[in-house]
């Protein structure tokens, strides 16, 4: 008995040794330790060894048995160990590797129109300024040769501030950037080349309006400047902005601070200024080849006066546009509804 444990233990031994993985460990330990196991045959068997010997035998089979199982014990844990420093080798983490960046999002759309503009503007002197978004009323109409009680005002339905009046008349939210234009004078520095920039807003809300929206003000203000030169830029604008197929024409029109006043017009991006669509019919974008972009004209001499610049000596320039809308006519964009902008929609927003 005693030498069938011991070489069942010298057994056991060599097949541990030699074991690869844990399956064949694990059939190791069911050929001698299962139910039905060498091992636990022997064990059962001790109890039919005579009693003088059973002590000594017993001792030595629980020994064995133990010593099987450290074996065991052992051997797994060197071949997991071994698995495990494998893994390491295999797939451990680079941590000087750069990381992967998290999506930031991006600018929405109408700061990206922002910016394009006053970059194609400052490429021809005019620079960015920024002029309050709650002015006076005398910078929003009276400079603007617009007086108390006058009717042309009531087209820019205006919000107006619950707060008191000073000499310079009620507080409003800017109903456009136009303010901008006697603050800009009052500075005192000629030649003036100001685009101007900001929020706008207006009592009135469907497809073609926002209450809040953004414009830009152009400025120009020197010595002989002409019609010419208004032309000249908003040519320039147009086709830096919407591509170089695009042409501008001035309608007359009137406006209280400028003098002659104008509507610009730009030709259509989608049938090309020819006002027919692709069935042949009339085009559905513009219906006459021609899409309105904003008002301009030649400065009023009262709005220089208001800004104490000599209207003898300087002539200049205005013009002012819509940010959103004048983005909803580039080429390719079929945004029909301007208050899609403002609702935040992340389906809607990721596509720019
Ligand atoms: N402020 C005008 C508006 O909001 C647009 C405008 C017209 C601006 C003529 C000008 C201009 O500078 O000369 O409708």
């Amino acid at each position: 008995m005693i030498k069938e444990l011991k070489s069942l233990k010298a057994a056991v031994e060599k097949a541990v040794e030699t074991a690869k993985d844990a399956v064949e460990l694990e059939k190791i330990e069911i050929e001698y330790l299962g139910r039905k196991g060498k091992l636990t045959a022997l064990l059962k068997g001790v109890a039919s060894v005579a009693e003088k010997d059973r002590p000594a035998v017993g001792t030595l089979a629980n020994q064995i048995k133990r010593e099987v199982w450290e074996l065991l014990e052992i051997k797994k844990r060197e071949l997991t160990g071994g698995r495990l420093s494998v893994l390491g080798e295999t797939e451990r983490e680079d941590v000087t590797e750069p990381g992967i960046r998290p999506p930031e999002g991006h600018l929405h759309i109408v700061t990206q129109a922002i910016r394009e503009i006053a970059q194609i503007f400052e490429k021809i002197g005019f620079m960015r300024t920024r002029y309050p978004e709650v002015d006076w009323d005398w910078y929003a109409f009276e400079s603007l040769n617009m007086p108390p009680d006058h009717p042309a005002r009531d087209e820019w339905e205006t919000f107006f501030m619950d707060v008191p009046a000073s000499e310079k008349g009620k507080m409003v939210l800017t109903p456009h950037t136009s303010n901008a234009q006697v603050r800009e004078l009052e500075r005192g520095e000629l030649p003036v080349r100001m685009i101007n920039i900001a929020k706008c807003y207006r009592r009135q809300s469907d497809v073609t309006h926002v209450p809040m929206f953004h414009q830009f003000e152009g400025l120009y203000v020197d010595k002989n400047v002409s019609i010419s030169h208004l032309r000249g830029v908003l040519n320039y604008f147009a086709q830096e902005f919407f591509g170089s197929g695009r042409k501008t024409r001035l309608r007359p029109f009137h406006f209280r601070f400028t003098e002659p006043s104008f509507e610009i017009d730009i030709s259509c991006g989608m049938c090309g200024g020819t006002g027919v669509g692709g069935d042949k019919q009339k085009c559905r974008m513009c219906k006459s080849g021609w899409l309105e972009l904003g008002g301009a004209g030649m400065v009023h001499p009262n709005v220089l006066k208001a800004g104490g610049v000599d209207p003898k000596k300087y002539s200049g320039f205005a013009f002012g546009w819509g940010i959103e809308r004048t983005y909803m006519m580039k080429e390719g964009m079929r945004i029909d509804d301007i208050r899609t902008l403002y609702k935040n929609d992340l389906r809607f927003l990721k596509q720019f």
